[in-house]
């Protein structure tokens, strides 16, 4: 049974906000992104659906080279999105319902337009010159000056990570974008600095942060040259000379104890890469006092050829689903570790057309099955914009113009300088954008069947294109439909977060027992508590199967199910059939 103790942040459930494509209220300074006003003025709608803590994507002064991970200052709001007043009437309309903030994080890099950059690129006798990575060039036998080690740019991945200075003949790091300088945390006036902007945040009344790759602040500090897995490209990924680097631990160690611990914080940890369990076990375990969670990756690479880059597909199955996920459960409740529960963030595609299918037949059995999993499981559980209403993936006919996402500008920029005219393959590059671009969680929130769907005024352009399915999937035709026999998804996610919370001793802190372990189609588990216990069968497959209910399920009755708003009609034994993407709930003996 679980060791895990009680805490308000287990029980959450985090909603992440992305900004500039959330709701435009015409307050903010560039009509067609959204802004603050925008946000706060939806609270009720989130606080509606079960949401108790709001995790905004950055909103601090920009010049948005990465959307707001690129941050030029850490105590001032870009024009873009308000004010610093915008941001202290959110605080206070959160708290009035009792909801809070968590801010994003974002300390590995800051923008080059960061005052401290601007010092630092100055001179190389600047003051703040080692409070990034500067490093001298390397010639080559024909005397071509190179950079410093072979490590390849993630957000642009052919190009190199290191950025050159013309001014003092110098390169630095910048392992996301040229713009985006990664900071020397071996100065200890750099940590200082960090910890004065948590401060700052804490003291304006926001409870906690999510981090940005906060994994990647440690790096050898030899620089090697990283091993070659793509032969045909001249950089190559670094990742294991920067992530989960020798430092990590000291630097979190002492972030919690001289800043976090003196506040009531709510932390989890974006870590890319990383797969290690008692690595991961040091921070998230609660007596390491390091972050409360993480964002583990594994499900979101489900579909990348192993050890490739992101922009890459392969086939999986429910097999793998439930490996994924039971290994997390089982290890967090077993070594009094903690979970993060997500399958969307901005990063990623949609859910609905990544895991299961988004066709019109079934993208709403797709989106419900989903909220069957994450509201069952144990963790703390993040919704992300859109989500609660299944909006899917941009579709195919989309031309690769209309993504604006660095990453997808540069990689069918690198296809099309790598393969010119091939007809073959920059088809098969824009497939892969369609199915996994960052671009298919950024565009705007579908608010109702208006134009640009609600999202801005009729006479806007929005900055991205609203997904042309508005008039069919959005908000206020959800939140209105009325339909005994059928749930919306958007009524789905309310009930089923309001279960969650019902019975929060079963699907926050109760056991985990995976009940079928070799089904490829079905992902089936018993959640219990020492009082009551729920099993879930979920067919993650376009197929019907039929499927032997395991004896240790014990289901004493199905209570709820993806087709119906009732109680699915279904025996509670031997054997039964489970539609496409059918999901059912059901209770069971202890
Ligand atoms: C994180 C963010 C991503 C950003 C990157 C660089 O992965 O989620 O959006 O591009 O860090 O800050």
């Amino acid at each position: 049974m679980s060791v895990n103790k009680q805490r308000w942040w287990k029980e959450a459930i985090v909603y992440q906000v992305y900004p500039a494509s959330f709701l435009d209220s015409g307050a903010g300074n560039k009509p067609g992104w959204g802004d603050i006003p925008g946000i706060t003025s939806k609270l009720d709608y989130l606080k509606h659906l079960g949401v108790d803590v709001l995790w905004l994507s950055p909103i601090y002064k920009s010049p948005q080279a990465d959307m707001g991970y690129d941050i030029a200052d850490y105590k001032d709001i870009d024009p873009v999105y308000g004010s610093l007043e915008d941001v202290d009437n959110l605080i206070s309309e959160l708290k009035k319902r009792d909801m809070r903030l968590m801010m994003d994080l974002v300390v590995n890099h800051t923008s080059d337009q960061h005052a401290w950059f601007l010092d630092s690129r100055s001179s190389t006798q600047s003051s703040k010159r080692d409070w990034y990575i500067w490093k001298p060039a390397k010639y080559d036998k024909d005397g071509n000056r190179q950079p410093p080690n072979n490590w390849s740019m993630i957000l642009g991945e052919e190009n190199s990570a290191w950025t050159y200075d013309e001014k003092t003949d110098e390169y630095y790091l910048s392992l996301f974008t040229a713009e985006q300088p990664d900071l020397n945390w071996e100065n200890p006036d750099v940590r200082e600095a960090v910890h004065d902007v948590l401060r700052f945040w804490l003291d304006r009344g926001c409870s906690g942060f999510r981090m940005d790759v906060i994994n990647h602040i440690s790096k050898v500090q030899t620089f090697p040259d990283a091993d070659v897995i793509a032969p045909d490209h001249k950089y190559q990924p670094g990742f294991k000379y920067y992530c989960n680097g020798p430092r990590l631990h000291e630097w979190l160690k002492n972030m919690r104890a001289e800043v976090l611990d003196k506040y009531d914080t709510i932390t989890v940890g974006e870590m890319p890469f990383v797969r290690d369990e008692n690595e991961i076990l040091k921070i998230v375990r609660e007596d390491e006092k390091e972050l409360n969670m993480i964002f583990i990756f594994e499900q979101v690479d489900i579909d990348n050829e192993p050890g490739k880059y992101r922009m890459t597909l392969r086939d999986w199955d429910a097999d793998e689903i439930r490996k994924i996920f039971s290994h997390w459960q089982r290890l967090m409740i077993d070594k009094d570790g903690w979970n993060s529960l997500f399958v969307e963030n901005h990063d990623n595609p949609r859910s609905v057309s990544r895991y299961c299918n988004d066709s019109d037949e079934f993208r709403e059995l797709s989106a419900k099955l989903l909220c069957l999993m994450m509201t069952t499981l144990a963790g703390t559980l993040y919704v992300y914009q859109g989500q609660e209403l299944g909006m899917r993936n941009v579709p195919l006919e989309w031309s690769p113009e209309e993504y604006k996402d660095v990453e997808s500008i540069n990689y069918w920029k690198k296809m099309n300088n790598m393969y010119p005219g091939n007809k073959e393959k920059l088809d098969f590059a824009h497939y892969l954008l369609q199915r996994k671009a960052r671009d298919h969680s950024r565009t705007p929130v579908q608010w109702s069947a208006e134009p640009h769907a609600g999202f801005c005024k009729a006479d806007v352009t929005p900055w991205m294109r609203v997904n042309d399915d508005y008039k069919e999937v959005n908000a206020e035709a959800q939140r209105k439909q009325n339909d005994p026999d059928k749930l919306s998804v958007l009524q789905f996610w309310k009930r089923g977060l309001a279960n969650r919370k019902e019975h929060k001793d079963v699907f926050v802190y109760g056991d985990f027992q995976v009940l079928d372990e070799n089904d490829k189609k079905v992902f089936a588990y018993k959640r219990a508590s020492e009082k009551e216990a729920f099993v879930l069968a979920l067919n993650f497959s376009k197929d019907e199967v039929k499927w032997q209910v395991p004896e240790a399920a014990k289901v004493k009755k199905w209570v709820a199910g993806n087709y119906t708003a009732g109680q699915p009609d279904k025996p509670t034994s031997g054997t039964i059939t489970l539609r496409p993407f059918e999901g059912v709930l059901g209770t069971s003996e202890v």
